[in-house]
């Protein structure tokens, strides 16, 4: 076992006098093989339980669990033994001794042994915790669980996900390094990197009214990086976003940042997706399918999202043809619209879904903009056809409308299904989420992994407040070859050559294949209404050096909180995250941001005014 040898590694040599070492086990290591062993063990109090005269005590470290039983003969260490209380912290020596017939414990992995007390001290003393550290501490409010985060932390639950953390990184650090890879660090005061978020900034106090931005990502450093000839580098990196939170976004978070010179996307992806699986099959003994490749298009069309969960088997199937003339208009309208879309999605045994569920998805959909949730109950199409289905807006659907529903979906007695009807971003969004909450719901969601590549992304998107393009991916994200002069052309059918890993729903990285030439990334800036001006002054140093021989090169950006939030199943980033903060971007635990002296501010050339 790692822990005991690093133990051995640390304990002094005693072989001079009696004293011994200040520990000589972890707690959780002890077994039947320690039996009659003399330990010196250093933890909390998990629990004291008084039993008839005699008391035990579980001693938790890091490591795990052991049961100390302290009998009443020593006198002076059983009244020390009756102080304690949860949390003390006690350093206690005994000999390790076989438990006796009956109360063995084999839910815990010290269950079969226990240590009798010889000699106690309390090292310090805890008042009674605000949160309980056992099994029931999840109960607590997150709020609470921040504030006293080094109390949350002591869980074990909470331990093992920083440890499996620690495991992520050191066989990703292996992985890369074999593979040539350079660990190299950027700088966090920086000049804004647009990642499509608000930056946070630090004023200089040297530059008076001038600010830092903390970077939203290394991006512009890394590619000066392959600028400077290093060819492959990759770092560990915090990036700081300032943007609403959301269970998997946290405003300042990690990225495994990785980037390469003379590269194509089949490269890059190879190597990452030989990654993702190295990583899987050393930290989870698990052994990744195949990632397939989608194109956007395509996932967009059949999932409603650019990040599918392909764990459920739900699609969306598109129905605006059949819609076009129907006499209602939640229909007919987005049929007739270029930017609408009509889907319908089957559920298998949905018809036993009750109005109240119905209207509770209805619901659930409104939260993203979809005005209604049509149905179809399929009861007994086929005996029955017609007259063998119940829905609202049946009146309104002409036979060949139902047919060609009814063929398109598959759908079968019994089944349920929705329709969606909007421009085709709400559509895609709410009934995309529907179609993963059912899948939740209904329990249709398969077991175990399912990555993919996403790919072949737009270049840009049109932003319908502004009236503008903006990048999907990030500006400095190359066209495809061979669509350059779409760029002026027609942006909105450019395709770009970004990809995206995606992961059981979730979007664990991104990445793509860089713009070189200093030409065609001044042509993009200006699509995305940078003028000359702006880019020479928010991207001047970028546009330089593009002018000194760049080779081609692509990278790519893992979510490393993402990616140990699911190794973990943990339902949040912040719980595989040491510190976080918590939804209002706060840390209840040091009460940051805060106030700053007058001095401060007046060193920074700066005045506060009231929030207008
Ligand atoms: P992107 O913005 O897609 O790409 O970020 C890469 C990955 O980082 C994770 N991520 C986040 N995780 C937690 N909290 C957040 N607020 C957050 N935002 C993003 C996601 C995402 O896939 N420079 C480019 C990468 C590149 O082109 O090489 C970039 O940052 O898992
Ligand atoms: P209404 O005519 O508003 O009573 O709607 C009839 C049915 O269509 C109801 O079941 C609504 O939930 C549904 N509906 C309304 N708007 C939409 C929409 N945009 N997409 C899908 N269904 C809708």
């Amino acid at each position: 076992m790692i822990a005991a040898r690093l133990l051995r590694g640390l304990s002094r040599d005693h072989t001079d006098g009696d004293q011994k070492p200040m520990r000589t086990h972890y707690c959780g290591e002890l077994n039947a093989s320690h039996e009659g062993r003399e330990v010196v063990l250093c933890g909390w109090v998990q629990r004291r339980r008084d039993h008839g005269g005699v008391i035990f005590i579980d001693l938790r470290d890091r490591e795990g669990l052991v049961q100390v039983v302290f009998d009443p003969d020593r006198a002076e260490m059983f009244a020390l033994a009756e102080q304690v209380r949860s949390e003390f912290v006690l350093r206690i020596q005994g000999r390790v001794r076989p438990r006796p017939e009956g109360t063995l414990n084999p839910e815990l992995p010290t269950g079969a042994i226990e240590v009798l007390g010889l000699d106690l001290e309390i090292l310090n003393r805890a008042e009674t915790p605000p949160i309980q550290l056992d099994t029931h501490a999840a109960d607590a409010s997150e709020e609470l669980r921040l504030r006293y985060r080094y109390l949350d932390l002591r869980r074990s639950e909470m331990q093992e996900r920083l440890r499996t953390r620690a495991r992520v990184t050191r066989t990703l650090r292996r992985f890369l390094d074999e593979q040539g890879f350079l660990d190299i660090e950027t700088p966090i005061l920086t000049k804004s990197t647009p990642e499509g978020a608000r930056d946070y900034l630090v004023p200089s106090r040297t530059h008076p009214g001038e600010f830092f931005a903390l970077p939203q990502s290394p991006q512009l450093f890394k590619q000066l990086l392959m600028m400077s000839g290093l060819d492959r580098y990759y770092q560990i990196a915090r990036c700081f976003r300032d943007e609403d939170l959301r269970a998997d976004r946290q405003p300042e978070f990690t990225q495994l940042d990785i980037e390469a010179s003379f590269i194509e996307e089949e490269d890059i992806m190879g190597l990452m997706e030989g990654m993702i699986r190295a990583l899987f099959r050393e930290v989870l003994e698990v052994e990744l399918p195949e990632f397939p490749r989608m194109t956007h298009a395509e996932a967009m069309r059949r999932f409603g999202s650019d990040r599918p969960d392909l764990r459920v088997p739900l699609e969306l199937v598109d129905v605006a043809d059949l819609m076009g003339e129907v006499d209602f208009k939640v229909f007919s309208g987005p049929a007739q619209d270029p930017e609408g879309r009509v889907v319908a999605l089957r559920l298998p045994r949905g018809g036993e879904l009750t109005r109240k569920e119905i209207d509770g998805y209805t619901q659930f959909v409104a939260i993203y903009g979809a005005k209604g949730l049509a149905y179809i109950k399929v009861n007994e199409w086929s005996a029955k056809g017609r007259e063998g289905l119940q829905s609202p807006i049946l009146k309104f659907l002409p036979d060949a409308a139902v047919e060609g529903i009814m063929a398109r979906t598959g759908a079968e007695d019994g089944d349920l299904v929705f329709f969606g009807a909007d421009k085709a971003s709400v559509v895609n969004e709410a009934l995309g989420a529907l179609r993963v909450r059912l899948g939740q719901d209904r329990g249709l969601m398969a077991e175990g992994w399912r990555p993919l590549w996403v790919i072949d992304f737009p270049m840009f998107e049109h932003d319908a407040n502004s009236g503008r393009w903006v990048a999907l991916h990030h500006p400095f994200t190359a066209p495809k070859e061979d669509q350059l002069d779409l760029l002026d052309a027609n942006p909105g059918a450019c395709l770009s050559r970004a990809y995206d890993m995606v992961l059981n729903g979730t979007e664990i990285g991104g990445g793509s294949i860089r713009i070189h030439r200093e030409a065609v990334q001044r042509q993009v800036f200006r699509l995305l209404n940078i003028s000359e001006e702006q880019a020479d002054e928010r991207f001047g140093f970028l546009l330089r050096a593009l002018k000194f021989g760049c080779p081609p090169h692509g990278g790519i950006a893992f979510g490393l909180d993402r990616l140990v939030m699911l190794m973990t199943g943990a339902h949040s980033i912040r719980d595989v995250m040491a510190f976080p903060k918590t939804q209002s971007a706060a840390c209840p635990l040091t009460d940051a941001p805060s106030e700053v002296d007058e001095a401060q501010l007046r060193e920074l050339a700066l005045r506060t005014r009231p929030r207008s």
